[in-house]
């Protein structure tokens, strides 16, 4: 029997190659083009060298494809109204984000006094939850950050944040962009399993003598590199005792809290002071499609700059642009509303549990399979490695695990990722698509396994 030849997931070109192909695409001319030749030049240069977010061996990053509810919603919102922030260029855009947003409150557990904005990306909603934070910080103080800025603090140069080393670099942009700097990051040592350690976190704001004021904790539910889940409820006890904003950054874990067998390890986020959620990761809506939740509506009041052509203070309709800066942004709380209407919760249950099920399976696969070295107990759908060959020498592995992500790569059979741990170079397998399987991650690792014995042979 004729075996099927899978299709590639990129063409595994090089940047040189890619621009070749590109280049007549921006060949930009007088006359325009026919519909269906236009589409034909983008079908033959450039789609072979996107990725298929389809095919069960994507394994590397957090991109989706569109689920089918989501691409109807994607669509309306085309058609009709794109633009969201204010009533007069969307009455039924408003209200359904408002509604939507009050609906994935309760989704989550959160309070009734809670609020949600969307964003268009889950690093300038960090961003935002930390300016809450420093504003509210200023407040007590005796100042309004909006106007005085850091000029109002006595020492800015003491400002700090707490968070993880794990926790995603939009938290340095945050602090660069603020004028806080870099240097205003406390990092917070983490346990084995890459989760924050709550008792450093305890320490660091039980220090006495002249501190650094910490004005927020930054926990990650559901860090990048491995999907740890930090312990949210003990540093939102921790948080709550010292009297700090906690800010939850569950760009990538927090769809998971809907999952019934890991919905206790996100208790807490009730009490947190912000939340973050990137729906585009895993749930098949396009991008952008993220949100900002606070746990108290009016801590939105702060984002507020009243216009005298639109958004104006005494408009007596909502304007869902007063808790965010974008004047223009798009209409993603539909395709979610159509995603979540048109799959129902019980198959976005099913949706969010296959990969992480992949991926468990695959870990207690492979503790008999000593040439793997397993670097944490998956908490969700990321699993990081090395392979370590019998006898292979040890100053090679970081190259070893470098060569066998750059062959994969040019292959362009399946794509995994890499990122260092404690300073070694990692395999990291994303399963972020329903149709990631067992099969599919274990044919990596078996792929894995036959480029290592490439490698073998070529130093
Ligand atoms: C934990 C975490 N926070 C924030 C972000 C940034 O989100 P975005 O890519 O939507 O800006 C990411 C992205 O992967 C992430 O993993």
């Amino acid at each position: 029997m004729k075996q099927e030849k899978k299709p590639l997931i990129t063409s595994g070109f090089t940047p040189e190659e890619i621009a070749e192909d590109l280049a007549p695409l921006v060949n930009f001319q007088e006359e325009g083009l026919a519909k269906k030749d236009l589409e034909k030049m983008f079908e033959k240069r450039l789609i072979p060298h996107f990725v298929r977010y389809d095919l069960p061996e994507f394994q590397s990053l957090y991109n989706c494809f569109p689920e089918e509810g989501a691409e109807l919603g994607a669509q309306l919102s085309l058609r009709y109204n794109q633009g969201v922030t204010n009533w007069i260029v969307s009455p039924g855009g408003v209200l359904l984000e408002e509604l939507c947003c009050q609906a994935l409150c309760r989704l989550f557990g959160l309070s009734a006094s809670a609020d949600a904005t969307f964003m268009y990306c889950g690093t300038y909603a960090n961003q935002q939850a930390i300016y809450l934070a420093l504003h509210r910080h200023a407040e007590r103080t005796g100042f309004n950050l909006a106007q005085k800025g850091l000029s109002g603090f006595p020492n800015a140069s003491k400002l700090a944040v707490a968070a993880s080393q794990e926790a995603h670099f939009s938290v340095r942009h945050a602090l660069r962009i603020l004028g806080l700097g870099e240097q205003s990051l406390v990092l917070i040592p983490i346990d084995k399993e890459r989760r924050m350690n709550p008792y450093k976190l305890k320490a660091l704001l039980e220090e006495k003598g002249d501190k650094r004021e910490i004005f927020c904790v930054v926990s990650t539910a559901g860090t990048t590199s491995t999907g740890s889940i930090d312990p949210i409820a003990a540093v939102s006890d921790i948080c709550e005792h010292h009297d700090v904003w906690h800010h939850v950054d569950g760009a990538y874990g927090l769809a998971f809290r809907l999952l019934p067998k890991l919905a206790s390890r996100f208790e807490g986020i009730e009490r947190a002071d912000s939340l973050v959620w990137d729906p585009h990761k895993q749930f098949g809506v396009p991008i952008p499609n993220s949100l900002l939740f606070v746990r108290k509506k009016e801590d939105f009041d702060r984002m507020a700059i009243y216009g005298e052509y639109f958004n104006r203070k005494d408009d007596p309709e909502p304007n869902p642009g007063f808790k965010s800066p974008p004047s223009t942004r798009p209409l993603s709380a539909l395709p979610l509303v159509a995603a979540i209407r048109f799959q129902g919760m019980k198959r976005i249950r099913e949706r969010l549990g296959a990969p992480l099920k992949a991926v468990r399976k695959t870990w207690e696969k492979l503790d008999s399979h000593p040439d793997f070295q397993r670097l944490h107990t998956p908490d969700t759908g990321i699993l990081c490695l090395r392979i370590v060959p019998e006898k292979f020498p040890a100053a090679e592995l970081d190259n070893l695990q470098k060569y066998i992500y750059e062959d994969i790569k040019k292959e362009g059979r399946r794509s995994v990722s890499m990122t260092r741990l404690n300073g070694k170079y990692a395999l990291r397998i994303v399963a972020i698509s329903p149709c990631v399987t067992e099969e599919a991650v274990w044919e990596t690792i078996i792929s894995i396994r036959r480029t290592a014995r490439k490698y073998s042979f070529t130093v």
